[in-house]
């Protein structure tokens, strides 16, 4: 079955006991037990709730893994990930990365984990900062907001020979345009929050594995810690995962258009877009994933253009996020990469210049429309 009849038809897909075609939303914290010893499969909903059972199977079917963990944020996702390692372990992390994990990262240094962040796009580069206490490699693929790719298999390659695993957060292309559980990676992080929620209306973060002591693990993880996600907010996802398909192709047409547009206007210096050609990553993308997907970033040729068009932009709204069905524009230097050092910041090109651009599913004329009043 291919990806986007799975993403319409969930798992089970509908509620067997009334036959609603809308899974329903378990708004239940506890479940009644029929008897001593005797259990309906449900009992807590830190534990596990139907509505949140339903959507981590859907996300675990779209990513091919076995077992799949829903939370409150993707940061949630992402913190007990982090829990699975010990005091000592080191981690190689690609440096152009979401701003929020590398603070994370940065205030697990307290509890004994190390970080070297550097290019992935060079594996080269990662076998030599491979140590004998490095347990995992980290990537973002494509990055945030730099847009560099990273070529999977080849780092799963030189991590399994080295007994690390591989983990990639997969919040950009998503499962409809790529699956690194399908090139040998250990685990997928979501942000859920962004293209699976799909309507910028909730927050929700996903991590899918296919290993089965990795899935109890982590499963035990997360009923201790209890950051899960709600009822509703899993009604809210699966019901955004079923566009998940036409959505990502809308976006994509969009964003090519868009990309070509900015590459031709005279104010705009640097387009960053993994579908264009020149793109240093083209050849991995087209090896790895089914296409490009709907974000852009771009660098004006001046600063005194990032103002002008964040104020001017109408349809666009200024905000921080992605994926949703409305186009965003980022600023990342103070917004979504405000924690990262000035010299990483200066060293990834993250300028006063750079601007980010989440594609939505607008008309795109309507959008070049936009960005063209805003840039005049
Ligand atoms: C690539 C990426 N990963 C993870 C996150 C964190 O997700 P959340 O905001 O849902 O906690 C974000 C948030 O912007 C992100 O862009």
């Amino acid at each position: 079955m291919k990806v986007e009849t799975k993403a319409v038809h969930g798992f089970k897909g509908y509620d067997p006991a009334t036959g609603a075609l809308s899974f329903p939303i378990y708004q239940s914290a506890t479940f009644k037990h029929p008897g001593l010893n005797q259990s309906t499969g449900y009992s807590y909903s830190r534990d596990q709730n139907p509505t949140r059972e339903e959507v981590e199977k859907t996300v675990a079917l779209l990513e091919s893994g076995k077992h799949c963990l829903a939370f409150s944020s993707g940061m949630a996702a992402v913190d007990v990930l982090l829990k699975t390692f010990s005091p000592g372990d080191h981690f190689i992390v690609s440096e152009d990365l979401y701003g929020g994990t590398y603070r994370l990262f940065e205030q697990n240094r307290k509890y004994g984990l190390d970080f070297t962040y550097l290019d992935t796009f060079h594996t080269e580069q990662v076998k030599a900062a491979i140590k004998n206490n490095t347990r995992c490699i980290y990537l973002e693929t494509p990055s945030n907001p730099t847009m560099k790719v990273t070529d999977i298999g080849a780092l799963v390659e030189l991590a399994r020979n080295a007994g690390i695993l591989t983990v990639v957060d997969n919040t950009f292309l998503t499962p409809y345009f790529q699956r690194p559980l399908e090139h040998g990676a250990d685990a997928v992080i979501h942000s859920g929050t962004k293209y699976l929620g799909g309507h910028n209306d909730t927050l929700a973060g996903f991590l899918v594995v296919s290993d089965e002591k990795m899935g109890e693990d982590l499963k035990l993880l997360q009923m201790s810690t209890g950051a899960t996600l709600s009822p509703f907010d899993s009604w809210l996802v699966l019901r955004g995962i079923k566009t998940l398909g036409v959505r990502m192709i809308k976006c994509q047409q969009n964003a090519m258009l868009i990309a070509g547009w900015l590459k031709r206007h005279k104010k705009v210096e640097r387009v960053y877009y993994i579908g264009l050609p020149e793109h240093e990553g083209y050849d991995i993308s087209l090896k790895q994933a089914a296409g490009f997907g709907g974000m852009i970033s771009f660098t004006v040729k001046d600063t005194g253009l990032v103002e002008q068009i964040l104020g001017k932009v109408r349809l666009i709204s200024f905000a921080e996020s992605l994926g949703g069905v409305e186009s965003l524009i980022t600023y990342p230097l103070i917004q979504t990469h405000a924690d990262i050092p000035k010299e990483i910041l200066e060293r990834l090109g993250i300028t006063d210049r750079l601007l980010r651009l989440s594609v939505g599913i607008e008309d795109v004329e309507d959008l070049i429309e936009d960005l063209e009043q805003a840039m005049r």
